[in-house]
């Protein structure tokens, strides 16, 4: 059953794998357009194809590594040319990377804050002012509960989540008498490809409490549709979240640090 109203269009960024792609076809089963980014163009038209038929929705796929400079822009013509306007934002793409500090290649940090912060911001920049016109629009930025507090042995991961957060949370102050909703979701652990692309396979962290993807997306969905502002899927994880804004930072810190390193022999 379609809960779209006609022709609504969701962009959705790393939709080929992991909570973007449960997402996005929650988006698709519920009636909605897509424009799906990712760099993996086969899985993409994969997607396209699939979607297509499966839920009579159409599907523009844009090919694009976020992590460039240019890629913003070139979104933006494309969605030109083909005439395309968005409702519904989802900055999802985003990775991390395990290692202390001294010894992680800047090169890969650097790219993450360009996928994990400049493009998320950019994006956004670029799409508020349709919405703004329209007085309507919905938002949402994937950050993580790693955005409550410093975490060593992941510095720049944790950073940029905290960057997402604090981002999120003062648009949808702003944006909320233009008629636009800004929402956050903040996931715990969660089985997908992120854990191998931050390597992160031997850590303890994926051990415990790890939700799937479907199970993030599905409350996700459900959260951001109702309007709420911050969604943190799972039990455990809201009140983890909660407990760090009791204890001091120091600590916390400490704890995160000692989570981080514990390894599989
Ligand atoms: N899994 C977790 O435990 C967890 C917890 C909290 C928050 N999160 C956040 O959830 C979001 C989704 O991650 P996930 O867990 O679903 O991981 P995932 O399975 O690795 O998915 C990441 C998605 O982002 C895309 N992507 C990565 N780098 C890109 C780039 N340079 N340009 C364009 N697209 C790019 C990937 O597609 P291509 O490879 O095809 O480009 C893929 O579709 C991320 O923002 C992550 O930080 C994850």
């Amino acid at each position: 059953m379609s809960i779209a109203e006609k022709g609504e269009t969701v962009l959705i960024t790393g939709a080929t794998t992991g909570i973007g792609y449960e997402l996005a076809r929650l988006f698709a089963m519920n009636g909605y357009n897509l424009v799906i980014i990712a760099r993996n163009r086969a899985q993409l038209e994969r997607l396209q194809k699939q979607w297509e038929n499966e839920f009579s929705v159409k599907i523009h796929v844009i090919v694009k590594d976020l992590s460039k400079q240019s890629a913003i822009e070139e979104i933006m013509d494309s969605l030109e040319e083909h005439n395309i306007d968005i409702d519904i934002l989802i900055n999802n793409a985003g990775f991390g990377l395990f290692g202390p500090f001294i010894e992680t290649p800047i090169e890969q940090e650097l790219e993450m804050i360009q996928v994990n912060i400049v493009a998320l911001t950019y994006l956004t920049k670029c799409l508020i002012p349709k919405m703004l016109r329209k007085k309507r629009g919905k938002i949402l930025n994937v950050a993580s509960i790693a955005a409550f507090q410093s975490g060593p042995l992941m510095s720049v991961y944790y950073a940029t989540k905290a960057y997402v957060l604090s981002f999120s949370e003062a648009l949808t102050n702003e944006l909320a008498e233009h008629g636009i909703l800004v929402s956050v979701l903040c996931p715990g652990p969660t089985h997908t490809q992120f854990e191998k692309r931050a390597n992160l396979e031997q850590s303890k962290l994926f051990q415990r409490n790890v939700m799937n993807p479907e199970e993030v997306a599905k409350i996700a969905f459900r959260q951001f549709m109702k309007g709420k502002t911050m969604i943190v899927p799972g039990a455990t994880n809201w009140i983890l979240v909660r407990s760090t804004r009791l204890l001091p930072r120091k600590m916390v810190t400490g704890i995160v640090r000692k989570i981080q390193s514990e390894r599989n022999k």
